[in-house]
């Protein structure tokens, strides 16, 4: 008898862990479908030409693409600005140390490495504002490194 307990109370716990899971991907209005990691090239982020100017770029209909920069102790752009409904691929860099591009309460979250750009896909369904921040430690400033995202 107690044993059909257990089980019962088993996967309810099972349900609940996977609904927990889905609420924190899919409930928000964010969610990051691809991440991956690309080398600047020639290695220095002066000589290419897409962190130049930090900015938001439409590619498509709904399709955008930012190149964002982080460094000591903030983030280029700020704030960063997407329109509702549309998908955005990040590529960002470190003009300095490791920090991170980590948007608060989603699952959008990556390490950014001098030399390297991490390109991360992201699907925003509505409108919102979320924070950025940084969670490697990277300096004195480390704690006061943060920026705006405004889904419009
Ligand atoms: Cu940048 Cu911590």
């Amino acid at each position: 008898v107690y044993e059909r307990l257990w089980l019962v109370a088993s996967m309810i716990l099972i349900v609940a862990f996977i609904a927990t899971v889905t609420y924190g991907t899919v409930g928000l209005g964010i969610t990051m479908v691809d991440d991956r990691e690309e080398t600047l090239s020639p290695g220095d982020i002066d000589e290419d030409e897409r962190f130049e100017d930090p900015r938001i770029e439409q590619v498509g209909e709904n399709e955008f693409e930012a190149y964002v920069v982080a460094m000591t102790f903030l983030f280029q752009p700020d704030p960063i600005e997407v329109p509702a409904n549309s998908e955005v691929t990040f590529y960002v860099t470190s003009r300095d140390v490791i920090h991170s591009f980590t948007v608060v309460g989603t699952n959008t979250n990556t390490m950014v490495i001098p030399g390297e750009v991490s390109v991360m896909t992201v699907e925003f369904d509505e409108p919102g504002e979320y924070g950025i921040i940084c969670n490697e430690y990277c300096g004195v400033g480390h704690h006061d490194m943060e920026a705006e995202l405004i889904v419009v």
